[in-house]
């Protein structure tokens, strides 16, 4: 008997990201994330396209995907509430609670997701952490804060590095820099985030605890599970 070959990474993705469709509700507006994972849902999407009204993306690079498959985009500011956010995560712990931001959208992200009565992550199960931490933390800083910002995170034992592109700091979408905390162990996820909201020049902290995942997709090598917080 041959044994079968594991999914990757890759193929994962893959069958989170359709997964993620039973939380569509017909004729309704979704809220899209950002990042591989999410690519992998917006292809699934196209598959089911006539059925979405429109979607409030997170980034310019989820816009243009979205409106290559020919759904519509529509600005936060004319969409009340949406009935569901997906998005994926760096981390994600028992509680829900998550580290976003490993592409940089997390600022636009937890806009869009406030709007939403439930937030579904979905995620291979590489993402799965008993404490979030491990992953650097993204932090979108004010550029004239940032070095302020870094030496902060020194108090708590953690080491801010700026993110760069090309050697030069990455510049958001909404024109800002990000620093990448490492050295945090992140036990108190609602604190924690709170207190860094609180410094000046601090845009978003990458910390998804306030806004924490309602449910989340996993795959792993068993196939999807649905973890509910
Ligand atoms: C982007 C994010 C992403 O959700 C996170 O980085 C996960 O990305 P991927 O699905 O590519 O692993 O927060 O800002």
């Amino acid at each position: 008997m041959t044994t079968p070959t594991p999914l990757t990474q890759d193929e994962l993705k893959t069958l989170v990201g359709q997964a993620a469709l039973q939380f569509i509700v017909p004729g309704d507006i979704v809220g899209v994330g950002t990042g591989s994972t999410v690519n992998k849902f917006i292809d699934a999407l196209a598959t089911v396209k006539d059925q979405v009204r429109g979607a409030v993306s997170s980034s310019v690079a989820s816009t243009e995907r979205l409106r290559a498959i020919g759904i519509p985009v529509l600005d936060a500011n004319d969409v009340e509430q949406l009935s569901v956010y997906v998005d994926g995560a760096d981390e994600i712990d028992g509680q829900g609670h998550m580290v976003k931001g490993g592409g940089a959208a997390l600022t636009r992200e937890k806009i869009v997701a406030a709007l939403a009565r439930q937030f579904v992550c979905i995620a291979d199960e590489s993402k799965l952490v008993a404490t979030l931490g491990r992953f650097p933390l993204p932090v979108e800083v004010i550029p004239m804060a940032a070095a302020h910002i870094a030496r902060r995170f020194g108090t708590l034992g953690g080491k801010a590095t700026l993110r760069l592109k090309e050697e030069q700091p990455l510049v958001t979408d909404n024109g800002q820099h990000i620093l990448d905390v490492t050295g945090l162990s992140i036990t108190d996820p609602l604190a924690l985030e709170s207190e860094i909201n609180q410094w000046p020049g601090v845009v978003t902290v990458g910390i998804f605890a306030h806004q924490k995942a309602q449910v989340c997709l996993l795959g792993t090598a068993q196939g999807v599970k649905t973890l509910r917080y």
